[in-house]
């Protein structure tokens, strides 16, 4: 106790990181549920900038243990490079943990995520190409590979020759690929298990355990609401589950172990991939905040689509976690924008105004977004470290924001830092 969620409010990158890196400094242990090398966070502390994509970013302190759950999936040749990065700036990985039932992703899943994405043409979901959809889809097909196998060499072998062997048939006659040398294959990924072996620990046993000793605990959350698999932007989603909910089973803990669970957002709106974007600016004032904001993916370096704050988004959001406070991240960004606008209803093609988020995408598709304006700020925010400090026209824009998504607001981030960030 406490056991803290903090999960992502919008289309992901709302600047968790930050958000997290600040909980995890309080947090004895810190867990991992979903997603995998497809998320990147980056954490700024004292100047140095940390890119973490799989591990946990309370590895940056030397006594959290960091936890990795059933619910990931492990690109192993990723994860190594990035263990090996964190050890050669002198951080510590020896509190690093993942769970035997994690899956891993497998040489083939990058490559049909690339060509499958290739074959559906325009209609591409814009994936990470990571391999993500393909290693859930094997997971759930019950064909995966998990970490447990991967630490097993004979064990190892023998499901690589299952999968392996259906997965070049797939490859060949299907896309017209190139079919893999499984013993090549196994031989590279049983290095992968011996190098990863000592991580291997069970993660639901240990999140127990440590809430038992009273511990306080984190969980942070990969990608965001609008890109879950069931109450996101389907099927511009990504493959797991990056709710509160989804932490429970992607961790092995039951959901009366959580306390508090804290939404980020940006004080705008941002999307990288495909699917519709109601609050979308395609002007000046949308490259302003992408070049202001440094809206480029940390995974992909893609560019990201930017518009203005969405409060039925975020509304979503508030729900179908269950949150307990928003963090609201990057108000100094709108800086010089002159009047702001915030999207407070959505008017359906029928004519009819609702607040709550379409469920499907061809109601979202067609729905246009109803603003209101608020009033701007020339102010440099980046120094403040009380609410009362902000000048009054930031005050009245986060209040209308908590009013607008029914939740309070309980951190507002006016910088990249870890120090600009104020709580309330
Ligand atoms: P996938 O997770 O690589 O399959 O990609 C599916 C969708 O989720 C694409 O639109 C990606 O851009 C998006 N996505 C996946 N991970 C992240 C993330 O960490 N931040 C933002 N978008 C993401």
């Amino acid at each position: 106790m406490p056991a803290n969620i903090v999960v992502g409010s919008q289309w992901g990158d709302e600047g968790k990181g930050k958000i997290i890196d600040i909980l995890a400094s309080r947090a004895e242990v810190v867990v991992r549920s979903q997603g995998g090398n497809n998320a990147g966070h980056t954490v700024v502390n004292n100047g140095e900038v940390y890119k973490l994509h799989l591990i946990p970013s309370g590895i940056l302190y030397p006594d959290t243990l960091c936890l990795i759950g059933a619910g990931v999936v492990l690109d192993p040749k990723d994860f190594i490079s990035e263990l090996d990065s964190l050890e050669t700036r002198g951080i510590s990985t020896k509190n690093l943990k993942i769970d035997p039932r994690a899956q891993i992703v497998m040489p083939w899943h990058i490559q049909l995520d690339g060509l499958s994405e290739k074959f559906r043409g325009n209609s591409d979901i814009g994936t990470t190409k990571r391999g993500i959809g393909p290693a859930y889809m094997d997971k759930y097909e019950r064909c995966g590979i998990r970490m447990y196998d991967l630490c097993h060499p004979d064990v190892l072998a023998e499901k690589i020759k299952a999968t392996g062997n259906l997965k070049n048939k797939i490859i060949t006659a299907v896309y017209g690929g190139e079919a893999y040398d499984l013993d090549a294959v196994t031989a590279e990924y049983i290095e992968y298990g011996k190098r990863l072996a000592s991580y291997m620990d069970d993660v639901s046993v240990l999140t127990y355990e440590a809430d038992k000793a009273g511990k306080t605990i984190m969980f942070e959350g990969a990608q965001a609401t609008l890109l879950d698999i069931d109450f996101g932007t389907y099927p511009y989603v990504t493959s797991s589950h990056p709710l509160s909910a989804g932490v429970c089973v992607g961790t092995g803990v039951g959901p009366r172990m959580i306390t508090n669970i804290i939404g980020v957002a940006k004080a705008y709106t941002t999307r990288v991939g495909k699917g519709p974007f109601p609050t979308e600016l395609d002007d000046e004032i949308g490259d302003k905040i992408r070049n202001v904001g440094g809206e480029f993916g940390t995974t992909t370096g893609r560019p990201r689509r930017t518009g203005w704050f969405d409060a039925v988004i975020v509304r979503h959001s508030v729900r179908v976690n269950g949150l307990d406070g928003l963090a609201i991240n990057k108000l100094d960004t709108l800086c010089g924008l002159g009047t702001l606008k915030i999207c407070v209803g959505y008017k359906m093609p029928d004519g009819s105004i609702t607040k709550n988020f379409p469920p499907t995408l061809e109601e979202l598709s067609g729905c246009e977004p109803i603003y209101e304006e608020a009033e701007g700020f020339t102010e440099d925010i980046t120094g403040c470290r009380t609410f009362e400090e902000l000048p009054a026209s930031c005050q009245k824009y986060i209040k209308r924001l908590e009013e607008l998504c029914e939740c309070k607001i309980a951190m507002i981030g006016v910088g990249p830092d870890r120090s600009q960030i104020i709580e309330r």
